[in-house]
């Protein structure tokens, strides 16, 4: 089964949007297997963005990132990373179209209230560090995941 990493950014959890966000995922016909309201610590922020880490506003995005508490969550469902991305929207939500989340509920890139996972492999690897976590509970095997490195599981168990 597919499975994406969806997190509601400290901006979406401190405008309430929460639930909105949570139900557009599961009016799609997607299934939720996993949810932590979670405070983001600086070098798990650094690792989820570490693709980014040469561009000018990684350290504003890191501190945007650990602001506040995220909800985290993981989704699955036939085709879920991709169709989760296009019912979040583009990232610079005055692109982002109407009907988007995105689209509908943000004007800032440093601000864009979500996020969700741009491959497969990065749904797996995404998941996969958050199940790591202590009282992080998935209903999902965990077994399925790949392996992480073992500073995940010192640094969280
Ligand atoms: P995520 O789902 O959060 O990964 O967003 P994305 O996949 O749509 O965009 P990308 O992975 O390229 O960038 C990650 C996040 O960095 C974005 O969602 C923005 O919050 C932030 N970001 C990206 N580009 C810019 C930028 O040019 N300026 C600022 N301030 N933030 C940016
Ligand atoms: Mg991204």
């Amino acid at each position: 089964v597919d499975e994406t990493y969806i997190m509601v950014k400290p901006d979406g959890v401190q405008r309430g949007l929460v639930g909105e966000i949570i139900s557009r995922f599961e009016k799609k016909g997607f299934k939720l297997t996993g949810l932590k309201l979670f405070q983001c610590p600086q070098d798990l922020a650094e690792e989820h963005y570490k693709d980014l880490k040469g561009k000018s506003f990684f350290p504003k995005l890191i501190e945007y990132i650990v602001s506040g508490p995220v909800v985290c969550m993981a989704w699955e469902g036939v085709g879920v990373v991709a169709a989760a991305r296009k019912l979040i929207g583009a990232t610079n939500p005055l692109q982002a179209e109407p009907g988007t989340i995105r689209g509908d509920l943000a004007v800032q890139t440093g601000r864009n209230v979500v996020h969700g996972s741009d491959s497969p492999e990065n749904g797996k690897r995404e998941i996969g560090r958050l199940a790591l976590l202590a009282s992080f509970t998935l209903v999902m095997d965990i077994s399925r995941l790949e392996p992480l490195p073992l500073f995940f599981l010192v640094r969280y168990l």
